[in-house]
């Protein structure tokens, strides 16, 4: 018996670091799953996933994967919004080019699947959205000024889509990665300073002692998507070894 026993999923940014792991474990647990994104990954994924081309700033890319699932599935029960993207840089260097085009991606991107998923959302017998915030979108990392903004409105978006469709059975929430190890993390490291040099001073201040892998994430995923969290909506789960559970330590 897995845990999504005959549920449908759809994953966008399914080829990326959370998205591949959390499209594998959805597999692994029993659902069929649409893992979709601007190309497949090099590492194939489980039995059980299937790949669909789609950017999720199109919204009539959006409409047409939407549509291929009614057509061979007749429902969803899961969408799980990963697409994302970061610029590293403060208000002043994002040029509006930058600003737009990360606004697309992280908030519109998930306003249209949402938007468009809907229907399909309401012939589920329990649905679940999962959108990706970041502990980012409640507190600030230095040089993220764009991407703070997008994840501080997905969080909103969030909660109102949860008060907005509680009552026909769609669930909504978010979880709220800290440092996870994946390609945009890497990028990360790679424009704070010398990887290994942040990669050290991450674990110094999380206090696990270690950057999150994306099956720490891919878990919390699992559960918002299941039967288990029937009465869990319009909720941020927080997930970063307590990175945010305290304030910057002294260091004497
Ligand atoms: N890695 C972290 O430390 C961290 C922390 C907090 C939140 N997040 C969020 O988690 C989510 C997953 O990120 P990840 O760490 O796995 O990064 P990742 O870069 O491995 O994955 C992101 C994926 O989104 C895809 N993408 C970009 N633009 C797209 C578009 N227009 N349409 C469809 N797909 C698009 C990329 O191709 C990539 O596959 C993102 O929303 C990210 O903001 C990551």
């Amino acid at each position: 018996m897995g845990r999504l026993d005959g549920k449908v999923a759809l994953i966008t940014g399914g080829a990326g670091g959370m998205g591949s792991e959390t499209a594998n474990l959805f597999a692994n647990e029993g659902a069929r799953v649409v893992a979709s994104g601007l190309a497949a990954p090099e590492i194939p994924y489980a039995q059980g996933v299937e790949f669909t081309q789609l950017d999720v700033t199109s919204s009539e890319q959006v409409r047409s994967v939407l549509s291929a699932i009614d057509t061979e599935h007749g429902r969803l029960d899961i969408l799980v919004n990963a697409a994302g993207i970061e610029i590293e840089k403060t208000v002043e260097e994002t040029s509006e080019e930058e600003w737009d085009r990360l606004i697309d991606i992280n908030l519109k991107g998930t306003f249209l699947t949402c938007k468009y998923a809907m229907p399909l959302l309401r012939k589920s017998q329990g649905a679940s959205i999962i959108n990706f915030g970041s502990y980012d979108g409640y507190i600030a990392d230095p040089k993220l000024a764009a991407y703070c903004a997008s994840k501080g409105g997905v969080h909103a978006l969030t909660r109102a889509i949860a008060c907005d469709h509680g009552h026909e059975g769609i669930r909504c929430n978010a979880v709220c990665p800290g440092y996870i190890d994946t390609p945009m993390m890497q990028s990360f490291l790679g424009a704070a300073g010398t990887t290994e040099t942040v990669a050290d001073e991450i674990k110094r201040v999380t206090p696990m002692g270690r950057v999150g892998k994306p099956i720490d994430v891919a878990n919390m995923v699992l559960w918002l998507a299941s039967d288990e969290a029937e009465f869990a909506t319009g909720q941020l789960f927080t997930i970063d070894g307590g990175l945010s559970a305290q304030i910057q330590q002294m260091r004497l």
